[in-house]
């Protein structure tokens, strides 16, 4: 009988594609994936240490693996992500009985590492940072043998990891290391599998994805691999993320507007809407410089939708500072909004500065950002009531009764689901809205592939100009 893997991934959309090729590695060792804990023989938990509560649920789960070891003796349990990266050997003196600790930069050695820990009998700890760009390669955990899963409709392509800057409240920068590029010819030839595969929408993703070259480190610029990631046939849509605001340029927006399969959708952290609170933040921009970039992009596609990531309460933040995010929220009219209570992290220069803010009144600035952000996105919606939008279908709606997909500008769309299924294009006439989606009924469908012809023109935003 096969070992089994229990696989759990905290995090960002790179922790969730390192996740894909920890399955694809495990499986090609001959493990079979379970979803059970309590089957597993391997248990691999790949961590987020971006805040402390992505952290604390890692520490949950190891928790309960405990139990598990003495009803299953040679159970291997594993941490991987950045938690593993930051804390290292540390982890083990925790107690939480581990066999590997494995960095962010460690992955494609786990299974030697799991076999290691079993022959010596002892913790094995490897959390070296390692600059060789063959370590973003990986299986495409689907194309293993026997997996029996389909392609997904959406895909996620390392186009670079790492990060080279130096924002005074992340931590990332020491967790995943500095910026790596992978090759033009690796990224274009695994879009071209994905595609071949039946995958719809390619989504290029990095720390600061748009950053991608600009040390010289890369063999094109970003620009230009969105138009080689374009030129590939079969290839629906495509989406990046997340974009560095510094590195948003001309030739950026020029390539986003020309290139059909790029979507008008960016995602454009801003973290604050005060000019001082970004200084201190080491963001390397002001508020100014910002609502620039969004001028530019906009100006070459007036249809552009924005989401962004904020953050609340950053140490030395006052009501005034506050109420500058809340009126930038109104003025770039985002779609979509994250935001999170500043959380202070290790090893990051924020915890040292003065003036931290209480937990409750981050919590009520919270509030109100979401209450702020809902207000545009109901508005944002409410235009398209009684429009048709082109939907690529993605699965079953959370209810289980309808169908959801997105929209080019990235709204999550229901649909009622009889004849539909992942993949498929649908133009859907939009009746309701809710704050975070758009609610219709489809009125033609298009199998997979045939996304290369939108059902829905690019051009039916009718914000557009
Ligand atoms: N506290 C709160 N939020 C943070 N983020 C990054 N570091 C912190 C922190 N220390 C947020 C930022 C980033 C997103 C991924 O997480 O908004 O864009």
């Amino acid at each position: 009988m096969s070992r089994k893997l229990f696989l759990k991934s905290f995090g960002c959309q790179m922790n969730d594609r390192d996740a894909e090729r920890i399955t694809g590695l495990m499986r090609r060792e001959g493990y079979e994936t379970t979803e059970v804990l309590e089957e597993a023989d391997v248990v691999v938990v790949h961590t987020c240490s971006i805040r402390q509560k992505a952290e604390e649920k890692a520490y949950g789960l190891l928790g309960r693996t405990r139990a598990l070891r003495q009803k299953n003796p040679g159970l291997q349990v594993a941490i991987g992500g950045c938690v593993a990266q930051q804390q290292g050997a540390e982890l083990m003196e925790r107690n939480l009985l581990l066999d590997v600790v494995f960095g962010t930069h460690q992955i494609r050695r786990l299974p030697e590492l799991l076999e290691e820990a079993r022959r010596k009998q002892r913790s094995i700890v490897r959390t070296e940072y390692d600059y060789d760009p063959d370590r973003l390669e990986g299986p495409l955990f689907w194309e293993s043998t026997g997996d029996g899963r389909a392609a997904p409709t959406s895909a996620l392509v390392t186009v670079q990891e790492g990060c080279n800057k130096s924002c005074t409240y992340c931590v990332v920068p020491r967790t995943k290391g500095a910026e790596l590029c992978r090759p033009s010819s690796a990224i274009l030839d695994e879009v071209r599998r994905l595609v071949e595969r039946g995958v719809q929408e390619i989504v290029l993703i990095g720390q600061t994805v748009n950053s991608y070259g600009k040390d010289g480190s890369a063999d094109i610029s970003f620009p230009d691999l969105l138009r080689k990631c374009s030129n590939v046939e079969g290839v629906g849509r495509i989406r990046f993320a997340t974009s560095y605001p510094p590195d948003v340029t001309e030739a950026l927006a020029a390539a986003m507007a020309e290139c059909e399969p790029v979507c008008e959708h960016l995602h454009l952290p801003v973290q604050s809407g005060s000019s001082r609170v970004l200084a201190a933040m080491n963001r390397g921009y002001s508020r100014g410089a910002y609502l620039e970039k969004v001028r530019l992009l906009r100006s070459a596609m007036p249809d552009l939708a924005l989401s962004t990531d904020i953050i609340v309460g950053f140490p030395g933040e006052t009501e005034e500072d506050f109420s500058l995010t809340l009126d930038l929220v109104q003025a770039v009219g985002y779609d979509q909004i994250y935001g999170f209570c500043y959380s202070k992290r290790p090893g990051t220069q924020a915890p040292r500065m003065e003036g931290h803010i209480p937990d409750e009144v981050k919590k009520e600035r919270l509030v109100r950002l979401f209450e702020a952000a809902k207000r545009v996105s109901m508005e944002n919606n409410s235009k398209w009531i009684g429009r048709d939008v082109e939907v690529l279908i993605e699965g079953p709606s959370p209810d289980g009764e309808r169908m959801q997909g997105r929209t080019r500008w990235n709204r999550l769309v229901h649909t009622a689901g009889a004849g539909i299924s992942a993949g498929d294009w649908a133009s859907v006439r939009v009746e309701r809205i809710s704050p975070q989606s758009l609610i219709g009924q489809a009125l033609r469908v298009a199998a997979p592939l045939c996304g290369i012809q939108p059902v829905a023109g690019r051009h039916c935003h009718p914000g557009a100009a």
